[in-house]
C-alpha cells in the first residue's frame, strides 16, 4: 500500500509517500515561515495561495527523488483539520482530484492524530498504551491513548496553547515569526530565575493548562524599563522556564493518572531541547519512558499525514477513503470525536 499524504493546514505545505511495506519512502516541506514573517504570523489568505503554488512542484519533486510514479498510490491521504479553512481547502481538493484522476480514494486525517502517532515513525517506536502530550502553535493537549484510533483526552489548556506563548511572548521580546525558536534560541544564553514569572495552574488539580497570563506578566516586566540584551536573554530563559516546568509537572501528573510509564510528545514544541533535557530528567528520576518523533517531524510536516493514513488503513478496517467527488475540510474539529 502506497500512500501520498499532503499537509496543508497552516504555514508549511508537505508531501511524503509512505508505504506499508517498506515505511517512509520521502518526503519534502516547504515552510512559509519567510512570506509571513513581515506580518508578525501567519496571514491566511497568503498561506492558501502560497499552498497553491507549492504542492504540485512538491509533489512532482517527492515523485523524483523516490523514482515513484503517481500510477503506483494506493491512495492520497490530506490533512482533513484542524487548521486554516483555506489552507485546508488546498491540500483537501487537491488530495480528491488527485485521487479522482488516478481512481484511487482520498482519505482525510486529523492532524492531532498525525502529530501523536508521528513518533511511532522512529526507531524504538514506543508500544501501546501511552499518555501523549500534544503541544503545537494551535493546541496544548495531553491524551491517553490505548490504540490506533482510541484517543482519551485528559486536559487541555484553556486559553493560549504552548506554541502559542512561545510565539506571542517572543514578540514583545522582539523576535521575529515563529517566535519558539528564537525564544530558545535566545534562551540558551540567558539565566533563568534573574525574573519571576508565574507557573500558571501548576498547582491546579486537574491536568489543564493556561499559558495566556504569561504575555501580560511578561509585558509587566519589561513596561518601562531598559531591556538591553543580557535581560533579554535572562527574560527568554525565564520564559523558556516557565513553560516547561508547566509542561513537565502536568506530564507527570497525567502519566500518575493513567497509571503509565510511557511519555509520548509530539508537535513544534516537542522540539525544544530545554523540554527534552527536563524530561529526561523526570524521567530517570521517576521511571518513565519519553519518546519523540525525529527533530524534522516535530513540526509540520507531510509524512506524519501519510503514516497515520497508513496506520489507520491497516489496524481498522472500518476505515473506507472516500472516493466521491465531494469533500468537507474541518478547521475545527475535536480528536476524540475523530476517533473511530
Ligand atoms: O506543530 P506545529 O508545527 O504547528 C501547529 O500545528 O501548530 O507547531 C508550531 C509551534 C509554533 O508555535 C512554534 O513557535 C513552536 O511550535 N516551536 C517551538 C520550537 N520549535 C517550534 N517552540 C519552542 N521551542 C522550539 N524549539
Ligand atoms: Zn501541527
Amino acid at each position: 500500500m502506497l500512500v501520498l499524504g499532503i499537509e496543508t493546514s497552516c504555514d508549511e505545505t508537505g508531501v511524503a509517500l509512505y508505504d506499508g511495506a517498506r515505511g517512509l519512502l520521502g518526503h519534502v516541506l516547504h515552510s512559509q515561515a519567510r512570506l509571513h514573517a513581515d506580518y508578525g504570523g501567519v496571514v491566511p489568505e497568503l498561506a492558501s495561495r502560497d499552498h497553491v503554488r507549492r504542492l504540485l512542484p512538491l509533489t512532482r519533486r517527492l515523485l523524483e527523488q523516490t523514482g515513484s510514479r503517481l500510477g503506483e498510490l494506493s491512495v492520497v491521504a490530506y490533512t482533513e483539520g484542524p487548521g486554516l479553512a483555506g489552507a485546508l481547502l488546498v491540500g483537501a481538493a487537491t488530495a480528491h482530484g488527485l485521487g479522482y484522476a488516478l481512481g484511487v480514494p482520498a482519505l482525510g486525517v486529523h492532524h492531532l492524530e498525525a502529530h501523536l502517532l508521528s513518533p511511532l515513525l522512529s526507531r524504538p517506536a514506543p508500544a501501546f498504551p501511552f499518555v501523549a502530550l500534544l503541544v503545537s502553535g494551535g493546541h496544548t493537549q495531553l491524551m491517553r491513548v490505548d490504540r490506533v484510533g482510541d484517543y482519551e483526552l485528559l486536559g487541555e489548556t484553556l486559553d493560549d496553547a504552548a506554541g502559542e506563548a512561545f510565539d506571542k511572548t517572543a514578540k514583545l521580546l522582539g523576535l521575529g515569526y515563529p517566535g519558539g525558536p528564537a525564544l530558545a534560541r535566545l534562551a540558551a544564553s540567558g539565566t533563568a530565575g534573574r525574573f519571576t514569572l508565574p507557573r500558571p495552574m501548576l498547582a491546579s488539580r486537574d491536568l489543564d493548562f493556561s499559558f495566556s497570563g504569561l504575555k501580560t506578566a511578561v509585558l509587566t516586566v519589561i513596561r518601562g524599563r531598559e531591556v538591553d540584551e543580557t535581560a533579554r536573554a535572562d527574560l527568554a530563559a525565564e520564559i523558556e522556564a516557565a513553560i516547561v516546568e508547566v509542561l513537565c509537572a502536568k506530564a507527570r501528573a497525567a502519566l500518575r493518572h493513567a497509571g503509565l510509564k510511557r511519555l509520548v510528545v509530539a508537535g513544534g514544541v516537542g522540539a525544544n531541547l530545554t523540554l527534552r533535557a527536563r524530561l529526561a530528567v523526570a524521567a530517570h528520576a521517576h521511571g518513565f519512558e519519553v519518546f519523540y518523533p525525529e527533530i524534522e517531524f516535530c513540526t509540520d510536516n507531510g509524512a506524519m499525514i501519510a503514516f497515520a493514513a497508513a496506520q489507520r488503513l491497516e489496524r481498522s478496517p472500518t476505515v473506507t477513503p472516500d472516493s466521491s467527488l465531494g469533500f468537507t475540510v474541518r478547521p475545527r474539529w475535536e480528536l476524540e470525536t475523530a476517533a473511530r
